[in-house]
């Protein structure tokens, strides 16, 4: 949390803290309402995230009218200048309740308020619920950046979201349960990347990858497991029905192409590379691209299968819906144990509730 927020909230009995949490947390979810549909040259941003001495150093603006009666913005504090918290609390004082941004600041901006949201401390369930749920959506604001157009500057983004996630995971254990709740309930591709970064990191830490860079790095390799999937034709990832035998030879490829994609990325360590090139081995050896039995795949793909498995079997897609915990681990430990690691699946139902199927 930042110095100021920290100052300011630091004498206060604890109800007026939680009091003053939601106000922020609820200022940090009209925020990212906002990142989404700008549509002029500045965006609004609500003026509780201005009061504290770590607001990035962007210029600041106040709405007005022009001339004509028409919006107008004028400087309230020029990039590069010191901002005190008490010109802030002036405008608040006086009913101001918005400043504005420049469109091209936004994701400098939007650094600043996910380091907020992160180190916010827990107050309350409606502080944590909220925290980890615009966690996840803006992983998944990230995801769709990063299918549209899987850059590493993209890439990048993708992995402050994890280190975002692990770190509130290793500072607060009450967001396993909230983010486990969060990790099924989704219909796309970009959902499923995050669900499965989010089991994957808890599969990881409960089997004992506890270094907090190597969870990361897991999580990493969750989120962009199937991103190799941008290099397949969209007639393919699209089509309603099942694939034929050389459009199925594509889409096996996209494990590969994913690993193409990242091989170079220095932001990427190489056991993510690995458990995305490696996420559709199987431990009998019948997987893809290489056909890896149990010992010579990583533990990270591992995890990363199984993460995958359980991910779109829980979940609502076009041809299927989605399964209870117990089903699919049923479905798994029946159909699929071809494919995965036993242990790890021990783990996994352990995760879920720890009645075996
Ligand atoms: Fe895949
Ligand atoms: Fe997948």
């Amino acid at each position: 949390m930042s110095n100021a927020l920290k100052k300011s909230t630091g004498s206060m009995t604890p109800e007026s803290t939680v009091a003053a949490n939601e106000k922020l947390i609820a200022a940090i979810d009209k925020y990212y309402a906002n990142t989404s549909q700008i549509k002029s040259s500045h965006c609004a941003v609500p003026i509780e995230l201005a009061l504290s001495e770590e607001v990035p150093d962007v210029s600041l603006f106040l709405a007005t009218t022009d001339s004509k009666n028409h919006p107008a913005y004028k400087i309230f504090r020029e990039e590069g200048l010191y901002l005190s918290t008490v010109e802030v609390q002036a405008l608040i004082d006086n009913g101001v309740k918005n400043v504005y941004i420049l469109r091209s600041d936004v994701p400098k901006f939007t650094q600043y308020v996910e380091r907020v949201l992160v180190e916010m401390p827990t107050t309350s369930p409606m502080v944590d619920q909220k925290k980890v749920t615009l966690l996840r959506d803006s992983a998944i604001g990230v995801m769709t950046e990063i299918f549209a157009s899987p850059t590493p500057e993209a890439i990048e983004k993708g992995v402050k979201v994890v280190n975002g996630f692990v770190y509130l995971l290793m500072k607060d254990p009450k967001a396993y349960d909230i983010l486990l709740s969060l990790s099924s309930h989704d219909h796309y591709t970009l959902q499923h990347s995050v669900g499965v970064a989010t089991n994957a990191i808890i599969l990881g830490k409960k089997v004992g990858v506890n270094d907090e860079a190597a969870l990361i790095e897991l999580g990493i390799g969750g989120l962009l497991h199937d991103i190799g999937k941008t290099k397949v034709p969209t007639e393919i990832i699209n089509k309603k029905g099942p694939l034929d035998e050389s459009e199925w030879a594509v889409m096996k490829q996209h494990s590969l192409f994913g690993y193409e994609i990242l091989k170079d990325n220095p932001n990427v360590g190489m056991r993510a590379k690995l458990a995305v090139l490696q996420h559709h081995e199987e431990t009998n050896g019948t997987g893809y691209p290489v056909g890896l039995s149990g010992p010579q795949i990583d533990l990270f793909a591992k995890v990363t299968t199984i993460a995958d498995i359980y991910n779109a079997l829980t979940t609502d897609r076009s041809y299927s819906t989605a399964r209870s915990p117990f089903d699919a681990f049923k479905l798994i430990r029946d159909k699929l144990s071809h494919k995965i690691d036993a242990e790890l699946f021990d783990s996994m139902v352990k995760i879920y509730g720890g009645k075996a199927p």
